[in-house]
């Protein structure tokens, strides 16, 4: 395999860190060329010490300045804004982006990366969720490959082979630190102790999303535009041990998995390879350490975040665009100890009935939702908060 020169959106982030694990660990399979973020942080100066890029934007002005400053006479080029982010994104040097930024933020950048024909190893899930048909669209007609780094939806990338014979897609969820609480309990809960997830180490907006499992609805959208299967095809499991990542039943009734420990770093190598593989292994499984895989349903009344976003799947046009941005208002919200998190359903649900529903067939449709339900979600929160 000849080294594969990577653009690396959201660096600094918990998936930019674990994949410049990845790269540190393959440095003859690997290398970043460019990075992105959102600010100045000394762990960006590291990374850039560490990981020597041609480019770095940061989209912060003044951050971009002092990164200039610290870097002196060294030959990298800084670029800053939107723009600065979006130029790097589609980086003349790269052969593959890894789009790792959160939020609806990664869909333009990404978008970008598309259309400059990169490979992109996908692990911002709002591309599909808020851009879902006219995001395949673009890959399509661009011709680029889309390998995706979300556990599940790498499971299932790796397992499904023959998509007409697909009975469904099973999503495994691992129930967040909230299994089995009820709604009382949840509305009593602290920021703090929603952050603190059972299985997996990951950035604030996922953690609390997994908490709420609105995390599991974005992925029930996000594969549905991946892998072009119907909602009612897609279900969710609840799977403590977060080890087997996903499914795809057949209608023979044969059900295959993937199996691996809850590290990101797994996805990503094979993400980064593919079609090739790593040969030594990250993490390895022990399955007789394992020694039992547990599986439930979901409790869909306590959580209804997940049904939110099953309806927002169905109702098509820009509904999802707005279940995605109330969602992220309302965490934001929660974050800053302004509502509850029990509140965030009902922030998304009341911005959905709010903002009409429109055809979803340009970005501009897509970025005009964003903004009409970014602008209701708020509102909403005022009235709400605590
Ligand atoms: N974490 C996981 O295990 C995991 C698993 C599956 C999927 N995902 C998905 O991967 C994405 C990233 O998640 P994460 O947990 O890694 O998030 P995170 O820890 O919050 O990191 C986000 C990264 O994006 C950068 N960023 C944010 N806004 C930006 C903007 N407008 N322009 C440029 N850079 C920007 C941040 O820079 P600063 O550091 O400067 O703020 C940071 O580097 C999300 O879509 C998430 O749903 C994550």
């Amino acid at each position: 395999m000849t080294v594969k020169r990577i653009a690396l959106l959201g660096s600094t982030g918990s998936i930019g860190r674990s994949t410049l694990a990845v790269v540190a660990a393959y440095p003859q399979l690997f290398r970043v060329v460019a990075m992105a973020v959102s600010s100045y942080s000394d762990r960006l100066l590291t990374q850039i010490r560490q990981f020597g890029p041609e480019a770095v934007a940061v989209r912060d002005a003044a951050g971009a300045s002092h990164l200039m400053n610290q870097l002196g006479d060294r030959p990298i080029r800084v670029l800053t804004g939107d723009e600065g982010v979006a130029a790097l994104a589609a980086w003349p040097a790269a052969d593959l982006v890894v789009s790792a930024i959160t939020g609806f933020a990664g869909l333009w950048p990404t978008l970008q990366a598309v259309r400059a024909g990169k490979a992109i190893a996908l692990a911002n899930k709002e591309c599909l969720v808020a851009g879902g048909q006219l995001f395949m669209d673009e890959v399509r007609h661009h011709g680029v490959s889309l390998i995706p780094v979300d556990s599940e939806h790498n499971a299932i990338f790796q397992v499904l082979d023959r998509q007409q014979a697909v009975q469904q897609l099973i999503l495994t969820a691992s129930g967040g630190p909230f299994l089995g609480w009820n709604k009382d309990q949840l509305s009593r809960v602290t920021v703090e102790q929603a952050l603190r997830h059972p299985t997996w180490s990951m950035g604030a907006k996922i953690t609390i999303d997994s908490a709420s499992l609105m995390n599991k609805g974005l992925e029930v959208i996000e594969a549905h535009w991946l892998f072009g299967v119907a909602a009612e095809k897609i279900a969710v499991v609840v799977h403590p041990e977060s080890v087997v990542h996903s499914m795809v039943e057949y209608q023979d009734g044969s059900i295959l998995a993937q199996l691996g420990v809850p590290d990101m770093r797994t996805p990503i190598a094979v993400a980064l390879a593919w079609p090739e593989r790593v040969t030594q292994p990250l993490c390895r499984l022990d399955l007789i350490q394992m020694s039992r895989l547990t599986f439930m349903a979901p409790d869909r009344a306590t959580f209804p975040c997940l049904d939110l976003a099953y309806q927002a799947l169905q109702t098509g046009g820009v509904a999802a665009t707005v279940l995605n941005a109330a969602n992220e208002v309302a965490v934001s919200a929660f974050l800053a100890g302004k509502i509850t998190l029990a509140t965030i359903a009902d922030i998304i649900s009341a911005t959905l009935e709010s903002v009409p529903n429109a055809a979803s067939d340009s970005f501009e449709a897509v970025f005009q939702a964003d903004r009409l339900a970014r602008d209701a979600a708020q509102c909403c929160v005022n009235h709400w908060s605590k």
